[in-house]
């Protein structure tokens, strides 16, 4: 009974916390800047837990579903997200958003509109992509296609990187990203602060020139005109973080060997000053398949250590996780596995923000709401079903929000 009646008054104390932090986001029109390698938000360094919900505009389009964001990103305030990573592309295709070169799908653009509105509205801010590696949703591909229909000498998606044609495209869609004016809110995209930050692209590889050298060009071009549109913004490549020829050591080490002919460079592309902060992914699991779990956790602690200390030492940038998960189609899959990837992960993202350090949080891949069986898959959350994974969820966002200048929380958990 004693311990009942503690647990619910550590429930109301919990409760009472997430409503501090998000009254705090919400009240909070300030931009999220950077100072050496912290986030800055309101003056206090800014340390977050998030997830990705790439379907926001899509499921935003259809005034009718616009209900399920209202839902997801309601669900995530209570348990103290703070930070969504979501597509701002859709090139070509059902629904899309750029549906030919400069051309524009007004109704989905308004998709976007609310999904930035109702972020603001409840205080969460937004990484937003600019396009995909992979031929998901348009991508590189359908940029290169759109190139090559109007008589660009392009061959494979690679050549996304070098077609002056296709740079065109690209430069065109961030600038019509930018400079586009919210309807619901009225605000130009490149003044709003429910913007976290721009990302390049989503896992830029480039496997024609495995040496990184054609992706870090990119990326040095691609951010300094971004910056050059919109210097409020920070920005970020996208990068799944693996180590190219400025890290031979990592490279030989750390690397799964299938990504050393991938051309990126965790260093290389993360160096410009226009490139505010570093980005990776984590997924033992699916570029270790054959290792035995605990060694991929293993892997995992490893692969996040290393990438702070380059962050510190090196880039002299925060670091976010922008994407790690557990697939439940892993062979011998359990929820205790599930668990013990989210705990591995959080604990290690908690021990360096506790000490000022780099990694300023992850964003889990990737969120729905209840009953969106369209975007159900082996690694979607959902966080009104109450699993052991949504509690540690919770938890973390209650850490990381005890740290980072919110110590007036702190009296609240000496229980
Ligand atoms: C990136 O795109 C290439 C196709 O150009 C594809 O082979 C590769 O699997 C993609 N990588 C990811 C992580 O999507
Ligand atoms: C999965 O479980 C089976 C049976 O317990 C075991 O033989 C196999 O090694 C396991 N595979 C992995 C990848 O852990
Ligand atoms: C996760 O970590 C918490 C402590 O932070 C611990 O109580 C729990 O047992 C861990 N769960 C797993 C599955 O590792
Ligand atoms: C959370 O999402 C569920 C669907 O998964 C929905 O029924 C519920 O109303 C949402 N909660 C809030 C506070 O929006």
């Amino acid at each position: 009974m004693k311990c009942l009646c503690l647990l619910a008054f550590l429930a109301i104390v919990i409760t009472q916390s997430y409503n501090d932090l998000r009254a705090e986001a919400a009240s909070s029109d300030g931009f999220v800047s950077r100072k050496g390698v912290q986030f800055i938000l309101n003056g206090k360094p800014f340390y977050a837990n998030g997830f990705n919900a790439y379907w926001l505009t899509y499921e935003a389009t259809d005034p009718a579903t616009r209900f399920k964001i209202t839902y997801a990103l309601q669900n995530a305030t209570s348990h103290g997200l703070t930070v969504a990573r979501t597509w701002g592309f859709r090139d070509g295709g059902y629904r899309a958003l750029q549906t030919a070169p400069g051309s524009y799908d007004e109704l989905t653009f308004q998709g976007l509109d609310f999904a930035i509105a109702e972020a603001k509205r409840l205080g969460i801010k937004l990484i937003i992509t600019f396009v995909n590696n992979y031929s998901d949703f348009g991508g590189r591909k359908q940029y290169v296609d759109w190139a090559k229909s109007q008589g660009q000498a392009v061959n494979s998606e690679d050549d996304f990187y070098v077609n002056p044609t296709v740079k065109q495209f690209f430069k065109n869609h961030v600038k019509k990203m930018v400079d586009r004016v919210n309807t619901f809110t009225k605000i130009a995209y490149k003044d709003e602060p429910t913007i976290m930050a721009w990302e390049l692209m989503n896992e830029p590889q480039c496997k024609a020139d495995p040496s990184g050298k054609t992706l870090t060009a990119w990326i040095g071009e691609m951010a300094t005109y971004v910056k050059s549109l919109d210097s409020k913004h920070l920005l970020t490549t996208g990068l799944e973080g693996f180590y190219g020829d400025s890290s031979p050591q990592r490279k030989a080490s750390l690397n799964p060997v299938a990504a050393n002919v991938l051309g990126t460079d965790f260093i290389a592309n993360h160096l410009f000053d226009a490139i505010d902060f570093a980005s990776i992914h984590s997924y033992p699991d699916l570029w270790f398949p054959n290792l035995y779990e605990t060694s991929r956790l293993d892997f995992l602690i490893k692969w996040l250590e290393s990438h702070m200390e380059d962050a510190q030492n090196i880039l002299k940038k925060p670091l976010i996780l922008g994407e790690f998960g557990k697939p439940s189609n892993t062979p011998n899959y359990t929820l205790a596995q599930r668990d013990a990837v989210f705990n591995a992960t959080f604990n290690t993202i908690y021990a360096s923000a506790k000490k000022d350090g780099p990694i300023a949080g992850a964003l889990f891949w990737h969120l729905i709401s209840g009953g969106m069986k369209n975007f159900e898959d082996a690694l979607s959350i959902v966080l009104s079903d109450k699993t052991s994974t949504v509690k540690i969820i919770g938890q973390q966002s209650h850490k990381l929000g005890l740290i980072g200048g919110r110590g007036k929380l702190s009296h609240k958990i000496k229980i």
